[in-house]
């Protein structure tokens, strides 16, 4: 397993596995890794010759007011759980590497990308779409893998990736949790104790909302409701959003009929976290 930082050298090093007929599988990150990119890794090496691992802390999709400079970076432990799961390269550029100081071509993508966490954070998928494409660019994997944890990012991804012609194929992998049913997320080192012990109201509220669904439940609104009161019911939570969309397609919808993604953003604190379940053919996906 290699640490590599140019672009030159992945794409060498990709050149020479296609000389041998071996398949590629990469999968994004933006480091500080956990249990979560771990599945993804080990998926990815487990249905692919080769795995590259980009670990990049992506400065264009985070807004200047959020947590750019306070993300938490560990290249050391991040190569360590790179090789336990099978990857063979981490690429792991600088924010220069990536971007030419006049950088100025974007992937602007509207229709998925415009409920949810796209209207809190209005130029998240701009620069996560075009970090995206540039990896795609610079690895040509055969597969890519993303996390449902993400679920609006993995819908915004398979709609480029259709819309743009990439020739990979988007692979998504379910949520990791913690015991208590946190989901996994780098961002969950920022939490106090305290604040730890809270954040599983996420997760509880979510799967009250999911036994309504399961249950029968057809009206969009009283999943919304019941999700967010059980979400106030804690006192360090503060809601950014809780929506019910349509799956993939992250449209609002008033009545449940096919598949649907229901979204949380919380504020724990200062820390936003988010969590999800789709229902798709009227089963937990
Ligand atoms: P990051 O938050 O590091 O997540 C990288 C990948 O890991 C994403 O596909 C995400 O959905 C997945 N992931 C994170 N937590 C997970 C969990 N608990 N269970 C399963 N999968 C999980 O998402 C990004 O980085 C960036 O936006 C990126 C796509 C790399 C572009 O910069």
């Amino acid at each position: 397993m290699k640490v590599v930082n140019t672009i030159n050298e992945v794409r060498e090093t990709v050149k020479a596995w296609r000389k041998q007929g071996l398949t590629v599988g990469l999968v994004p990150t933006m480091g500080y890794l956990h249990e979560g990119h771990a599945s993804l890794i080990a998926r990815a090496s487990k249905e692919n010759d080769r795995v590259v691992v980009s670990d990049f802390v992506n400065p264009i999709q985070f807004a200047p007011n959020e947590d750019l400079a306070s993300y938490p970076r560990d290249i050391d432990r991040d190569a360590k759980v790179c090789e336990e799961n099978g990857a063979d390269i981490i690429f792991h550029p600088t924010p220069e590497e990536m971007y030419h100081k006049d950088f100025s071509t974007f992937v602007n993508i509207t229709g998925p990308s415009e409920e949810l966490c796209g209207k809190s954070r209005p130029i998240h998928f701009r620069g996560v779409c075009t970090v995206v494409s540039k990896l795609f660019l610079i690895v040509s994997p055969d597969r890519a893998y993303f996390g449902q944890k993400d679920a609006q990012q993995l819908a915004v991804i398979k709609r480029m990736v259709r819309d743009l012609n990439f020739d990979i194929e988007i692979v998504g992998c379910p949520i990791i949790r913690e015991a208590d049913g946190l989901a996994k997320s780098s961002r969950n080192t920022y939490l106090s104790p305290e604040e730890r012990k809270a954040a599983v109201i996420l997760h509880k509220a979510l799967e009250k909302g999911k036994e309504l669904v399961l249950n029968g439940e057809k009206s969009a609104k009283v999943i919304i409701d019941t999700v967010t009161q059980v979400i106030n019911s804690e006192p360090l939570a503060i809601i950014d959003y809780v929506q019910v969309v349509d799956f993939p397609n992250i449209k609002v919808v008033e009545d449940i009929n096919g598949d649907i993604l229901t979204a949380v953003a919380v504020y724990i604190g200062k820390t936003r976290l988010i969590d999800n379940f789709i229902i798709e053919n009227g089963k937990e996906k």
